[in-house]
């Protein structure tokens, strides 16, 4: 690791969906640099096992709380819960998501709205449930959404999950103009396949598209879960304080098409 042992030593940070995946990869190096950090899930048992995982593996002590990002209720409870606990929130990383494969033809009306209220109504409630605490930020709020490359492409078999990542973008360059002056900076990062990810292990590798994927990434392989939580980082501390509006694109170059 190479950024400065402690450079996040007193911020205090929320991750949604920080049990698994690339918000588990995350919530472990927010933690390594210093900050309390907090997770909210739908799964207690998921949150119990990472949070005994980041313990024993990682030494660093995890907060949680269940959370379903849908129901604003549930959000408010959470985000005030934690916000109270760990003495406010500095950070808040919008990361929980659902997403599965189906041609936009099959699509029932249900499936498309399931998926536009985790990705980016889940986001909204959390965007507003953090505010409050955000203005309150030592350094200025920092809200980090996690979207994907192909929400500028189109998504082609999970138009939903497009639809709505790039929902979440427009929703992040609006919320750095209306709350920059609260000093809150609003950015997302955009990955591309992620080893070791649903995204790749169950929508690519499972649908045997392997070979096709690699082909269309420049620098020839999937990115790790520390290329992601290395670019959060960056937005989250200092180097990040000029930062608002604006997408960091982790993807190896990839070329998915139109953007
Ligand atoms: N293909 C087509 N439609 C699907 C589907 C699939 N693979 N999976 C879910 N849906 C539809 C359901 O049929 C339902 O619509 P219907 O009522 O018209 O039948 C609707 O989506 C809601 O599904 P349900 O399973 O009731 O919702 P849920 O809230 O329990 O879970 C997800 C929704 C997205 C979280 C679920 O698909 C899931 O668990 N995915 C795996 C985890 C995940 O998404 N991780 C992130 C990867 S990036």
């Amino acid at each position: 690791m190479s950024f400065a042992a402690d450079l996040l030593q007193g911020k205090r940070a929320i991750v949604t969906g920080g049990a698994t995946g690339i918000g588990a990869h995350i919530v472990r190096r927010l933690g390594l640099l210093g900050a309390k950090v907090g997770i909210v899930s739908r799964k207690e048992e998921n949150l119990q096992a990472a949070v005994n995982a980041f313990a024993a593996d990682d030494g660093i002590e995890v907060l949680y709380r269940v959370g379903d990002v849908r129901a604003e209720d549930s959000v408010q409870s959470a985000t005030q819960s934690l916000a109270e606990e760990m003495g406010g929130i500095d950070i808040l990383v919008c990361n929980a998501a659902g997403n599965f494969i189906c041609p936009t033809e099959e699509l029932s009306p249900n499936g498309w709205r399931t998926v536009i209220d985790i990705d980016l109504n889940g986001t909204f409630h959390c965007c507003q449930a953090a505010l409050p605490h955000l203005k309150q930020a030592n350094d200025g709020g920092r809200i980090i959404a996690i979207s994907t490359t192909q929400a500028n492409s189109g998504w082609p078999t999970a138009a939903h999950a497009g639809a709505a990542k790039a929902g979440i973008q427009n929703l992040m360059k609006s919320l750095a103009a209306e709350w920059g002056p609260y000093g809150i900076r609003a950015n997302w990062i955009s990955p591309g396949p992620i080893k070791g990810t649903e995204g790749v292990d169950r929508l690519i590798i499972a649908q045997g598209r392997s070979d096709e994927v690699l082909e269309r990434i420049p620098l020839g392989t999937f990115g790790d879960g520390e290329d992601i939580a290395n670019a959060v980082v960056y937005l989250a501390s200092p180097t990040g304080k000029y930062v608002s509006g604006t997408e960091i694109a982790v993807d190896g170059a990839a070329r998915w098409g139109r953007s």
